[in-house]
């Protein structure tokens, strides 16, 4: 199939490039680069030995979209071009709620004229809000986000299950990624991120460049084996894999589903720390501090729904997570500059 990823110079889009091309597909990337660059896509294709259609332009931008569908025949459609900064869509809200549902409605509405029936969401477990049980079965209510990010995927949920509902012809796939970490095992491409890391693996993988002075834990006095915070760590170079099931589920089905893209197990803040320091032979100071506010618990994932339709499961563990994280990081100090 040939697939458009829009954001597909991205940390996850960058790794589904790769399976979608090794898969046999075809790949076209649209991309603003307000998170990525255009270096990312030269490693894909270096990778992959091929040359990949790219597309510099904003996906709210209907013009531009329309070029990208005019020029080239899509099968079906990616959307990972989302802002993603928790913390940042508390302050911005505008922003996020503008490209993040801009985006979706710009790449429908050009999808619709074009008849191009195939979609596939980068959604998030945050959509579930404070987990009342775990492991999160798909079937268990969303919750109420605790931040306008969380929201933002909430909403796109619905309208792409209101689409779908409207189009019988129509596919959508929603897929709730819980957390991605670790990076491609060529050490070329990985996670990219602008200033100080938000999220805990590549904040591990600059105190261990020597780019951080240590981590702080947030929080040890949760309900948790160890106190610290659990969630479903998984690769991604796994979750790249889910995608490729994802398009082709799409291909031969219509409606809308969801699928949770988790490995169904729990990992602890210092279960990361420890396997991180044993994998790669490097310490990892760290102190803790207080809770980070809107953080949960627990959150791992039922992904039965997925194994049982797509015929996908996380094949790669917590070792080969920390080791793939640093074969990056300490490859590429500087990230992609
Ligand atoms: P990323 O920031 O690395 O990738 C997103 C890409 O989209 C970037 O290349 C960015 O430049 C591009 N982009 C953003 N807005 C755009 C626009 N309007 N037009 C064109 N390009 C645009 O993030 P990622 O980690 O690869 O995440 C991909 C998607 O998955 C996002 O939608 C994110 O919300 C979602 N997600 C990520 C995680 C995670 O922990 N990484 C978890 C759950 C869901
Ligand atoms: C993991 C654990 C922290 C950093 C976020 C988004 C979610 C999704 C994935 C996009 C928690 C702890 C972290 C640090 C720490 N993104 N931690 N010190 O919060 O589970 O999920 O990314 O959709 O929507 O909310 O991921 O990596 O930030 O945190 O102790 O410096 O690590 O408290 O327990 P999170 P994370």
């Amino acid at each position: 199939m040939n697939v458009l990823l829009a954001g597909g110079a991205g940390y996850i889009g960058s790794h589904t490039c790769v399976e979608l091309i090794n898969t046999g597909h075809s790949v076209i990337i649209a991309d603003n680069f307000s998170n990525s660059c255009p270096e990312a896509v030269k490693r894909v294709e270096k990778l992959t030995n091929t040359q990949i259609p790219l597309y510099e332009a904003d996906v709210c931008d209907k013009e531009a979209v329309e070029k990208i569908f005019s020029e080239n025949k899509i099968d079906a459609v990616i959307h990972f071009a989302g802002l993603k900064a928790v913390g940042e869509s508390v302050e911005k809200p505008m922003l996020y709620y503008r490209n993040n549902i801009d985006s979706t409605l710009t790449l429908l509405e050009t999808m619709s004229k074009y008849k191009v029936n195939n979609f596939i969401f980068s959604s998030s477990a945050t959509v579930y809000g404070t987990p009342k049980t775990v492991p999160l079965v798909e079937t268990m209510p969303t919750g109420s986000p605790t931040n306008p990010y969380g929201w933002t995927k909430l909403m796109m949920e619905q309208i792409l299950s209101d689409t779908a509902h409207a189009n019988p012809d129509f596919s959508v796939v929603l897929l709730r990624y819980f957390n991605p970490i670790g990076a491609h095992e060529s050490g070329t491409i990985g996670e990219n991120p602008n200033g100080i890391p938000n999220n805990l693996m590549p904040y591990i993988t600059q105190v261990a460049a020597g780019r951080l002075e240590q981590l702080g834990v947030f929080g040890d006095d949760y309900p948790t084996h160890d106190g610290t915070g659990v969630r479903d760590y998984i690769h991604v170079v796994d979750l790249a894999k889910g995608h490729v099931k994802a398009i082709e589920y799409a291909a031969v089905n219509t409606g809308c589903e969801v699928f949770n893209l988790g490995t169904g197990t729990g990992y602890s803040v210092l279960d990361i720390v420890k396997a991180f320091e044993k994998v790669n032979g490097v310490k990892i100071p760290y102190v803790i501090k207080p809770r980070r506010a809107g953080d949960v618990a627990e959150c791992f994932a039922n992904a039965d729904k997925a194994e049982k339709i797509l015929g996908w499961k996380a094949e790669k563990n917590l070792d080969d997570m920390c080791y793939d994280s640093w074969n990056w990081q300490s490859h590429n100090i500087n990230g992609y500059k």
